[in-house]
Parts: structure tokens; sequence; C-alpha cells
């Protein structure tokens, strides 16, 4: 049985397609949702789900003694991080090298790193007139949005798109691939 921890800071619309998705698993066990952001959605989901929630701060998850120990104590093996805001410490990714994946809503490296999240990236890439777009699913390392690419799915970026209609379009993407590429990953 392998298990996942989620982290996330906003709605949870990934974390719970993946609570969703291997809630009948004999092979994976979602351990926890972990959030720096009491208020947001993600809460609400992983209440409703009856999954344990882990709050975390900017300097706790810095410090990392705490969140090691929740880690440890669940026998978490893989750390999926669907919208989650804060950059991982160092010792944090090196503890689990090759085991944390992130969704990242455009094709890497184009419109990653700091400040490129949410419909800041949408508005980038309609702005510099991009065809085309999609989702990078990858390996963390220390470095913002850089570690090796796992799995990317591309899209046509029509000419009257706005932010709204390619957010749609990307949340599609990411709802079909994130929790089948996770599976594939572990269970390889
Ligand atoms: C997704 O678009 C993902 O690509 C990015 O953050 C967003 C999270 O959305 N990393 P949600 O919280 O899953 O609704």
């Amino acid at each position: 049985m392998k298990k996942l921890a989620i982290f996330g800071s906003g709605t949870g619309s990934n974390a719970e397609n993946i609570c969703r998705y291997f809630s009948n698993s004999n092979c994976v066990k979602i351990a926890f949702i972990c959030t720096n952001n009491k208020d947001a959605f993600i809460v609400s989901r992983a209440k409703k789900l009856e999954i344990p929630i882990v709050y975390t701060t900017k300097n706790s998850l810095n410090n990392f003694t705490k969140l090691r120990k929740k880690l440890n104590d669940y026998g978490v093996d893989y750390i999926i991080l669907a919208g989650f805001l804060l950059k991982l410490p160092v010792k944090m990714v090196n503890s689990y090298p090759q085991k944390i994946i992130n969704l990242h809503p455009s094709l890497l490296p184009k419109y990653g790193g700091r400040g490129m999240y949410g419909a800041n990236v949408h508005h980038a890439v309609i702005k510099n007139k991009e065809t085309e777009s999609g989702i990078t699913i990858h390996f963390v390392n220390e470095l913002y949005d850089e570690g090796r690419v796992i799995f990317q799915k591309k899209l046509v970026v029509s000419v009257n798109e706005t932010v709204k209609s390619l957010e749609k379009k990307i949340r599609l993407l990411e709802l079909e691939y994130f929790p089948k590429i996770i599976e594939k990953i572990l269970l390889r």
C-alpha cells in the first residue's frame, strides 16, 4: 500500500479528485491533506471526504521538524502538490527524492517560477498570444517548477480565448490526467 499526502493552499478541486479516484483502491491511500491556509476551500473538502487535515505555516514548513514527524507517523511514501503555494525547504525535497510530484497549469518551462500560479499563468499565456498551452506534471526539486517533467498535455489556445475559458480547459485536463499519472508513478 502506497500512502500519499496531498498539499494544497486553494480550492482543492484536484485534491478532491485524487481522493475520489483512489477511494476504493487497495494499493493507494490518502494519509492526509496538508494546507497552510485554514480558510481555503480545500479544508471543507477534506472534512467532507473525512480525510485528516494537517495545518502548516511558512515557518513550520521551513523548519520541517513537525511536518517530518507527521509524514513519518502516517508512513507517507509520496507527496502530491496540488495548488500548494509555499516553496518547499531543501531538506524536505532532499528527504523525498523523486517522491514529490507537482501539477502546473502551463507547458513548463514556459510560464513557471515565482508568481506564476492560477490566473496569472493564463493571463501571461493570452497576453503573449501563445497558440498552445497545457499542463505539466513534474517531480519537485529545490527550484520552483524546474524538476524533471513526467507528463505534459497540450491544448489549443483559440484566438478569442479568455482567462476564464482557458482556465476551464486546463482544469479539465488536470482532472482527467493528474490521478492517472500519479497512479502510474506510484505503481511502477
Ligand atoms: C491547479 O490549476 C494546479 O495546476 C495549480 O494550482 C491549481 C490548483 O487548483 N498548481 P485546485 O486547488 O486543485 O482547485
